[in-house]
């Protein structure tokens, strides 16, 4: 039996609703973080930022959890950015994944982190912790993003340094994409630090907002309804003590069906 017949009679046993993509590549960051691209099914369509449930059968049963896809909308392949976690019932063995296998994904995307339920200003900042970074890869390679908004700051904080490299490799390529970076031009800024280790920038992105450091180093005023946008994605503590500094700063949060300031949603976690 060849390898096509075998997916194919795979893909005839997954219930409706389901799609069953081909494993592209995997690269693996750390002992905590990876990144996979997997086939993009005919006919999925979704908005940059969106997320989409992903699983693998385990013990022929699917599992599966929320993953923001990495890729942009128009992208030929879909990507994702993931933790390992010891024992978590989905990566623990999702980490394991190699080229040509079969990765599970239902077909609704959904998701609060679009550019729809933003009401229109001149700079967006997306804050992100750790894997908080995977739905901004796909909004900053998003043309859209930049018809919208004259000036986008991504920051992005882990740990330790190698857990940026993800959103180093990222913006090195949109700058080496000819037509990317012709649209991105000079509006993209990146600013990444770090919590436990030393480097250039360090400290939670709450206390860089908190003492101005954040506009000062990017030579910006603070945070104003009027001129600024905000997403944020990371852990359920990070997000309710920046969404907190917005609130404080007089930002109003939005969602699809109402746009407005700000729009938050959890990390991946398990
Ligand atoms: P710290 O090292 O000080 O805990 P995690 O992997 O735990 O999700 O953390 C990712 C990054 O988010 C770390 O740099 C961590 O900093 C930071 N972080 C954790 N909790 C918060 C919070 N409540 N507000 C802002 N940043 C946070």
């Amino acid at each position: 039996m060849n390898m096509q017949a075998t997916t194919e009679e795979f893909a005839a046993t997954l219930p409706a609703g389901v799609y069953g993509e081909k494993v592209l590549s995997v690269q693996h960051y750390t002992d905590r973080l990876f990144r996979f691209t997997m086939t993009r099914p005919d006919g999925f369509r979704f908005r940059s930022g969106e997320f989409a449930m992903i699983g693998l059968m385990v013990d022929g049963k699917p599992i599966y959890r929320a993953y923001s896809i990495a890729s942009p909308s128009w992208a030929e392949e879909l990507e994702f950015f993931s933790i390992k976690v010891p024992g978590g019932p989905l990566t623990q063995h999702l980490q394991n994944i190699q080229e040509g296998d079969i990765v599970l994904m239902r077909k609704k995307p959904t998701g609060t982190l679009v550019l729809d339920a933003l009401t229109p200003a001149k700079r967006l900042y997306m804050f992100s912790t750790g894997t908080g970074i995977a739905p901004f890869a796909s909004l900053i390679r998003e043309p859209e993003t930049y018809e919208k908004f004259d000036e986008v700051i991504l920051t992005h904080t882990c740990r330790e340094v190698a857990e940026l490299q993800y959103g180093f490799d990222l913006v090195s390529e949109i700058r080496n994409d000819e037509l990317l970076s012709e649209i991105v031009g000079d509006k993209l800024t990146h600013y990444a630090t770090v919590t436990r280790e030393p480097f250039e920038r360090t400290g939670r992105i709450t206390d860089l907002i908190s003492s101005g450091k954040l506009f000062d180093d990017l030579g910006l005023p603070p945070l104003n309804p009027e001129t600024d946008r905000g997403m944020i994605c990371g852990s359920a503590a990070m997000l309710k003590d920046t969404k907190a500094l917005l609130e404080a700063a007089g930002m109003d949060e939005g969602a699809n069906n109402k746009p407005s300031e700000f729009v938050i949603e959890r990390a991946f976690v398990g």
